[in-house]
């Protein structure tokens, strides 16, 4: 099998973000042959609005949705505000989630790993993040649940996750997210075949 493309999502545009250190840390535990891009520009899209889609496609937003339709599985890193993930991780799904029905992110491999300051660890947010892709039929990794609660005691001044679980969790999610790549594959493959 060729090389596997994940396209990483941060939540956060905050520079000392826990969750785009999460992303980074994420990019060190493929195995090789499968790489991690983390997307730069959320920040640049306006907020969704149908005026600015169709025809009048705004270019960020093109931008935006070929590179999840390019990539073969998608990591989510999402921060919690206010019990919920970040407008800007939200205002990207929507983006991402049109034309209705026929859009990137259906039947696409998807993760969620999330870092907050508090003790839940953004279970609230990726929660929310769970119900906006079941809505949006995305195929998404049920476990492990990577929940870095308390993230400041979790990384080094670098950057780099010193905690032992948070990297095992990690890693197997990273695992069940290629699987479920490699399935999605093998099923286009024999389609291909069938249809050939
Ligand atoms: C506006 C705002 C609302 C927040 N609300 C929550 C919250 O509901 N739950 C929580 O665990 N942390 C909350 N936090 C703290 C964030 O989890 C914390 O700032 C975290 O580091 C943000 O992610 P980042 O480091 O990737 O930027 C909030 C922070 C901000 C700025």
């Amino acid at each position: 099998m060729s090389d596997l493309k994940i396209l990483a999502l941060s939540g956060s545009n905050r520079r000392g973000s826990f969750n785009t250190a999460l992303l980074n840390n994420a990019k060190t535990l493929v195995s090789p042959g499968v790489s991690i891009d983390i997307y730069q520009g959320l920040n640049d899209l306006p907020f969704y609005s149908e005026e600015l889609d169709g025809v009048k496609l705004h270019p960020e937003a093109r931008r935006l949705r070929e590179a999840i339709a390019s990539a073969d599985g998608i990591l989510l890193a999402v921060p919690e505000y206010n019990f919920s993930l970040t407008a800007m991780l939200k205002n990207s799904l929507d983006w991402a989630s049109r034309p209705s029905g026929n859009h990137v992110l259906v039947a696409k491999p998807t993760a969620i790993v999330g870092a907050s300051s508090s003790l839940l660890g953004t279970i609230r947010a990726q929660l929310h993040t769970r119900e906006i892709l079941h809505a949006l039929q995305a195929d998404v990794v049920s476990r492990p649940e990577v929940l870095v609660a308390q993230a400041s005691h979790k990384f080094n001044d670098a950057g780099q996750l010193t905690d032992e679980s948070t990297i095992i969790f990690l890693t197997q999610l990273l695992d069940g997210l290629v699987k479920k790549i490699q399935t999605r594959r093998k099923i286009l493959y024999s389609l291909e075949l069938e249809s050939s």
